[in-house]
């Protein structure tokens, strides 16, 4: 197959960085190019040139759009992936959060969670304190509120005004005293949102 041409990739760049908000200094015709290979083949496209089109085409933006998400973005995953938030919510937040072992109805959501495997390892946490689970797979925007938000390794891919965007529209999800996770190697320092420090990464809707 033909290589992505500097024109498709410009326009493919230019539509990523803007209408993602993925912040890529090292977004490359390379790795972008081997990226799509894959879906443009399963389309029946013979060249990168007509996929493009396709994809800035009315019909392309409704269908491909988070395909191309799922192709820009990394998508790694574990189970019990930050293992110490496991580990706070079983010894401190769910304590808290069902006194005397008190059953309420409370709503966790795991955001941008990859094939799955973090509501999982939530559900077994859950299910370990003997707690329902019914898991739901939901597109957001949810109609729902949470009590707890685990938002893990995907703040690492935007912009600081773009990740302040975000925070702020999970915050509007989180009710007042809910928790927001994040993951490790991400840091919400100087930006203007509504949660208090708990402990690195965790955070408490104020
Ligand atoms: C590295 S994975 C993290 C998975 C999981 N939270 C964990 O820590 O194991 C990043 C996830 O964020 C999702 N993601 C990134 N940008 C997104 C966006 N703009 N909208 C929806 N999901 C997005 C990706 O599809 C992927 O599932």
């Amino acid at each position: 197959m033909a290589k992505l041409n500097n024109k498709d990739f410009a326009r493919l760049f230019e539509f990523i960085t803007g209408e993602f908000g993925f912040k890529m200094p090292d977004l490359k015709r390379i790795m972008l190019q081997s990226r799509l290979q894959k879906r443009v083949k399963d389309l029946g496209y013979t060249n990168f040139s007509d996929y493009i089109d396709y994809f800035f085409s009315k019909k392309g933006m409704e269908e491909e759009f988070m395909h191309m998400i799922d192709i820009v973005s990394t998508n790694k995953t574990d189970f019990f992936r930050e293992n110490e938030h496991f580990e706070y919510m079983m010894h401190t937040l769910l304590p808290d959060l069902y006194p005397n072992g008190k059953k309420g109805n409370l709503k966790f959501w795991s955001a941008g969670c990859s094939s799955g495997e973090e509501p999982y390892s939530l559900a077994m946490v859950l299910a370990e304190y003997r707690i329902g689970n019914p898991l739901i797979d939901e597109v957001y925007p949810t109609p729902f509120v949470f009590d707890v938000v685990f938002y893990q390794n995907v703040l690492i891919y935007f912009d600081r005004g773009m990740q302040e965007k975000i925070i702020l529209k999970l915050c509007s999800r989180i009710k007042n005293e809910g928790y927001l996770f994040l993951g490790h190697s991400e840091s919400i320092a100087g930006l203007n949102l509504p949660l208090k420090h708990i402990q690195p990464t965790i955070f408490m809707k104020t």
